[in-house]
């Protein structure tokens, strides 16, 4: 008796994945002191998945359930072919979200043909607004650069454009405010992360450079009013009106705020690596399942089922100690 493949993936706990995250490149125009070492090595392009690669597997995940695709990196518009891929997934009827995050380098450019390929939201990385602080953060960035890169976004007509702010003390916790006065300025959101410990950096030790999300708010209450909104767009971000305005605030909280429980989303790598979770190396081979058994989609899609009885229930950072995981957030982008 032949069973009938599921069409829905549920791991163990009963939580549902229907977001997928594809980090299309592991490289980078940027070096972001807390995602990169100064000196990475990048991938090896035999190791790499093609773009027919990538697209097959996001018809197999779409086929099991996926709604939501956001292509990541490293830096996903550096890959040549980025466009074509995105207009290719953007064809997959069942998706309802084609959504990418970017350093935002090359938006200046790409912005008006993400939107006909189907993008449907952009997420830009910034950190600041001071184009010193800017370049010693990205470690080879354009603050100006970025934000033309953002007015094209806006002036292509994508809405709900999110900026993403890793907050770090004594380096740019001083600028929230002004960050959150850009974002409404512009009428876009805006989402502060707390650093994650995943690869080993140099320049700044993770435990003294913390600033929690209950810091921020607070630091925002002297200028914004914040009103909590059940609002969610599908990531781990918890959402507040900044009253008076068009603009959300969201908060990621991966040390203060564990979001696990809620957790739908895996996550494939430009090696064809599936992780199940960021913050643990549980992983499944499918680069080796494509290359192995070539056209074989039913067998592609019963590893990917297989693989959510892996997923761990939870990460565990401790960011006073040396990262448990050495894969540096290139890998995953995010
Ligand atoms: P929206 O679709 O706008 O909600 O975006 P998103 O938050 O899902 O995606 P984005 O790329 O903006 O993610 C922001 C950051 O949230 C990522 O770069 C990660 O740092 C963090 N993040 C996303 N998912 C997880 C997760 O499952 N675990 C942890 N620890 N962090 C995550
Ligand atoms: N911790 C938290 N966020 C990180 N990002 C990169 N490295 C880290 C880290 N160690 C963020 C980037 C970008 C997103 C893809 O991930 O700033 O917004
Ligand atoms: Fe590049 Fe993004 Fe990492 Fe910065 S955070 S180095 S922009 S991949």
């Amino acid at each position: 008796m032949t069973q009938t493949p599921p069409t829905q993936l549920i791991d163990r706990f009963g939580r549902t994945v229907d977001y997928l995250r594809i980090s299309i490149t592991d490289r980078c125009d940027f070096r972001c002191l807390y995602c990169m070492a100064e000196d990475m090595t990048f991938l090896p392009r035999a190791q790499v998945l093609t773009l027919e690669e990538l697209y097959i597997l996001a018809q197999a995940f779409a086929e099991l359930g996926v709604k939501k695709i956001r292509i990541t990196g490293g830096e996903p518009l550096v890959r040549k072919g980025a466009l074509g891929l995105l207009q290719n997934i953007g064809r997959i009827e069942s998706l309802t979200e084609l959504v990418i995050t970017t350093n935002g380098s090359q938006l200046e450019t790409m912005a008006a043909s993400l939107k006909d390929a189907g993008v449907k939201r952009i997420n830009i990385s910034l950190d600041t607004l001071d184009a010193d602080k800017f370049k010693a953060i990205t470690r080879t960035g354009d603050l100006h650069q970025v934000l033309r890169g953002i007015q094209a976004a806006k002036v292509a007509g994508f809405e709900r454009i999110k900026i993403n702010a890793v907050i770090l003390k004594d380096r740019n916790h001083q600028e929230v405010n002004d960050l959150v006065q850009f974002a409404v300025d512009n009428g876009i959101d805006i989402s502060f992360i707390e650093e994650m410990p995943l690869g080993i950096v140099s320049q700044h030790d993770r435990s003294e450079a913390y600033y929690s999300s209950a810091l921020i708010k607070a630091d925002l209450a002297q200028k914004f009013v914040l009103v909590a909104t059940p609002e969610k767009t599908g990531g781990p971000s918890n959402y507040f009106n900044v009253a008076g305005t068009q603009s959300r605030v969201g908060f990621i909280s991966p040390h203060s705020e564990n979001f696990c429980s809620t957790c739908n989303r895996v996550r494939l790598t430009v090696e064809g690596r599936l992780l199940l979770c960021l913050g643990n190396e549980h992983s499944v081979d499918l680069k080796q399942v494509l290359r192995t058994h070539p056209g074989d989609m039913a067998r592609l899609k019963q590893a990917i089922v297989d693989a959510m009885l892996i997923k761990p229930e939870k990460h565990e950072f401790n960011i006073n100690e040396q990262p448990v995981i050495l894969r540096y957030m290139s890998m995953t982008g995010g």
